[in-house]
């Protein structure tokens, strides 16, 4: 060990909505295992969480919800925090970003680099709306994806395909807020020139820490093989910091500026109240014995990898990550976890339909932890593996050892006598799972780490069916005494080694065992419970979760996905523009295309095709086979036989998929992005020209 105190953070979740199982998987239990690992072995370490309470993505909550903004922090900053007490998340201090402490603490930092020279200061021209007069950040403008063209993108991101984009990408950009267009304005704001800090995180991140996860190196490797630019750090806002400079009125820190900022000020706020017990802030940020944690998930890489770690450097005092161990993400029965389409399981509605389950959650979280891909959270499997897993190995193991010692033993631990083979192979198998488990936590391994907590288990219960002590306590209690204590030994083992993934459990655990919290230097003893021990009295550790609860929560998420899917019809339909007039043609231009009419004889999809239908057409002329592009519109092509369609005749044929298409179908683009072939009003005879 190099270092002498550990300062772990957790990403700020902006307050703006509950958490959900996403922030949990993704951020907060694995930081809370390491965590409390680290404080089971004794090291100094501090545990720093708050809510990011500035940025857009609040003020958008507020206008939806028809509060103040104020109102909206205060709220979810309430639901957030309670969600993780109620977690067991062990935060040593969470506060705010709105707070004074942190306002003062970011405005100095902020002027601190201001005054140092680090900065650089731009006018470029910003997306702008002339009725309400403000510029508008990425997120609070909308238009059509340049990529699905799914209407309703956003200017940071288009939520149906996934994109990263600039609002400058968007077609037809407008105001979210009030779909009114927008203009382009010059505005100057305050870059910090990451550019200039290439070749420090060139060497700092590629090769002084080749150990951080590939996904994190990875990502970082990209960022920089593509050259890094300035990036403001400002924006035109009224909700956040006021930038601490003359002349910018109007203008607040950007938040992913204050943000991170706001691990140092929490972490100030913590140390002024109670400096008896954490010493001085400057202690866990400065003091270069100080190892600091950043727990985060994929999309917060950027900023601290690179971002973060330049303010860091810019400022000159700081220590930097020493590792960021970032994970991807957890989708929810397939679909990208979404706050804004309500696609996701809060915390808060979990602990409503599954009181007293926080460790179920857990436990699941971790053993599909995202840790080196994106995973999927399903209510089948979140009902196996508590079924199967908690209730079945663990809590059935935990159960029958105590339960047999109270048949056999009123209750007390018998005596331990001489070992057999048995014994010692399980003890030598369970030493081995400790150890692993160990280094398997100490490099951020947590869903490989929980799962050697389960193979303890696991042989616990093998132990028992091997030995059978129902079977010896007829005939041998020297025998089942010997078998007793070591399973009990074992259960007493699984209360260190699950206390990190799951403490309630292992509070329970310790009360039916009736023993204090047992150090992690005795994970892997046989004598963690004297002879003659009393036990308390037994209970479930897990109970069985039935079908119908978990249908209820599938039936939830239909009723979900159905209101998205209208509300999205909706807003696409009130967001649509039509496509700007084309340049002028002229009367000779247009008369070069022969447009027809034909009669629609037979249309079929064409074989490993989802895109194409094959039209047989009655034109009037023999008959002609033309290949439309319209399959996804038209899952029932049979709706358009004996139809009268428009097709451009002369086009010259072409051949796809392997057949000959001769000419072209017309159709209508509907707002919802469908086709729609175009027809005449009444019968006319096939091969009449339109015109
Ligand atoms: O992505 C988010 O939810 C951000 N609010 C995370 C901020 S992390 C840190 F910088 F505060
Ligand atoms: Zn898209």
């Amino acid at each position: 060990m190099t270092y002498k105190r550990t300062l772990v953070t957790s990403a700020l979740p902006y307050a703006n909505g509950p958490v959900h199982i996403g922030h949990l998987a993704g951020v907060y239990i694995p930081a809370d295992i390491y965590v409390r690992y680290l404080r089971m072995k004794g090291e100094p370490v501090l545990f720093v969480g708050g809510s990011d309470e500035h940025g857009v993505p609040v003020t958008i909550r507020a206008r939806k919800e028809g509060i103040t903004t104020q109102e909206v922090v205060d709220r979810y900053h309430r639901l957030i925090s309670d969600s993780f007490r109620e977690f067991g998340i062990s935060f040593d201090v969470y506060s705010r970003t709105t707070s004074k402490v942190h306002h003062q603490f970011a405005s100095d930092f902020f002027r601190r680099l201001y005054d140092n020279g680090k900065f650089t200061k731009l006018t470029t021209e910003q997306f702008y709306d002339e009725e309400t007069q403000e510029f508008l950040t990425d997120r609070n403008i909308r238009g059509e994806c340049p990529h699905c063209h799914s209407a309703g993108a956003y200017g940071d991101q288009c939520e149906k395909c996934g994109r990263t984009l600039s609002p400058d990408e968007l077609i037809n950009p407008y105001n979210a807020v009030n779909g009114n267009p927008l203009t382009k304005k010059a505005t100057s704001h305050w870059y910090l020139p990451l550019d200039q800090y290439q070749q420090w995180l060139e060497k700092w991140i590629l090769e002084d820490h080749k150990e951080w996860r590939p996904n994190v190196y990875g990502q970082c490797k990209s960022w920089l093989d593509g050259g890094l630019r300035p990036r403001a750090v400002t924006r035109d806002l009224d909700w956040g910091i006021p930038v601490p400079v003359e002349g910018a009125e109007g203008k607040v820190l950007y938040v992913w500026f204050d943000a991170p900022i706001g691990y140092i000020s929490n972490t100030k706020e913590l140390c002024d109240r109670e400096p008896d017990k954490y010493g001085k802030w400057e202690t866990w940020w400065k003091d270069q014995d100080t190892r600091l944690i950043h727990f985060i998930g994929k999309d917060n890489i950027v900023f601290h990898c690179i971002v973060f770690p330049c303010m860091l450097k810019a400022e000159g005092s700081y220590i930097l990550p020493d590792n960021v161990p970032a994970n991807e993400f957890l989708n929810l029965e397939g679909d990208k976890i979404s706050t804004s389409r309500n696609w996701a399981v809060w915390l808060n509605e979990y602990l409503q339909d599954f009181p007293g389950k926080q460790d179920v959650l857990r436990y699941v979280l971790t053993a599909n932890a995202p840790e080196t891909k994106d995973n999927d959270f399903t209510w089948a499997d979140f009902q196996a593996r508590n079924n199967n897993e908690l209730v079945a190995i663990y809590g059935n193991f935990v159960n029958r050892a105590i339960v047999l010692t109270q048949k056999y033993f009123g209750g007390k631990v018998p005596a331990a006598g001489e070992l057999t083979g048995l014994e010692q192979s399980t003890i030598a198998e369970i030493k081995t799972a400790v150890e692993e488990m160990k280094r398997l936590l100490d490099n951020f391994r947590f869903r490989d780490a929980q799962k050697e907590a389960m193979n303890i288990a696991r042989a616990g219960n093998k132990y028992l069916a091997d030995t059978e002590p129902w079977k010896t306590a007829k005939t041998d209690m020297q025998r089942t005494a010997v078998i007793l204590n070591t399973a009990l030994q074992i259960a007493a083992n699984l209360e260190i080694a699950f206390r990190p993934f799951l403490p309630f459990s292992s509070a329970r655990l310790r009360n039916m065992l009736n023993i204090e919290e047992l150090d992690i230097t005795r994970l892997g003893c046989f004598t963690l419970l004297e002879d003659g021990h009393q036990l308390g009295e037994a209970a479930l550790l897990f109970d069985k979760i039935e079908d119908s609860a978990i249908q209820q929560q599938l039936d939830r998420l239909e009723r979900i996905k159905q209101e998205n899917a209208a509300r999205e019809k909706e807003e696409e339909l009130k967001n649509w523009h039509p496509a700007e007039v084309k340049a002028d043609t002229s009367i000779d231009d247009f008369a070069r295309t022969d447009i027809r009419v034909a009669t629609v004889l037979d249309c079929q999809p064409v074989r490993k095709s989802d895109r194409l239908l094959e039209f047989r057409l009655d034109d009037g002329m023999g008959g002609r086979t033309i290949l439309s592009g319209i399959a996804q519109s038209y899952p029932d092509p049979s709706v358009l036989i004996g139809k009268q369609v428009l097709y451009i005749a002369n086009f010259p044929p072409r051949k796809m998929m392997g057949k000959e298409s001769q000419g072209m179908i017309l159709s209508a683009v509907d707002a919802d992005g469908r086709l729609v072939v175009t027809t005449v009003s009444r019968q006319v005879r096939p091969g009449a020209q339109v015109g």
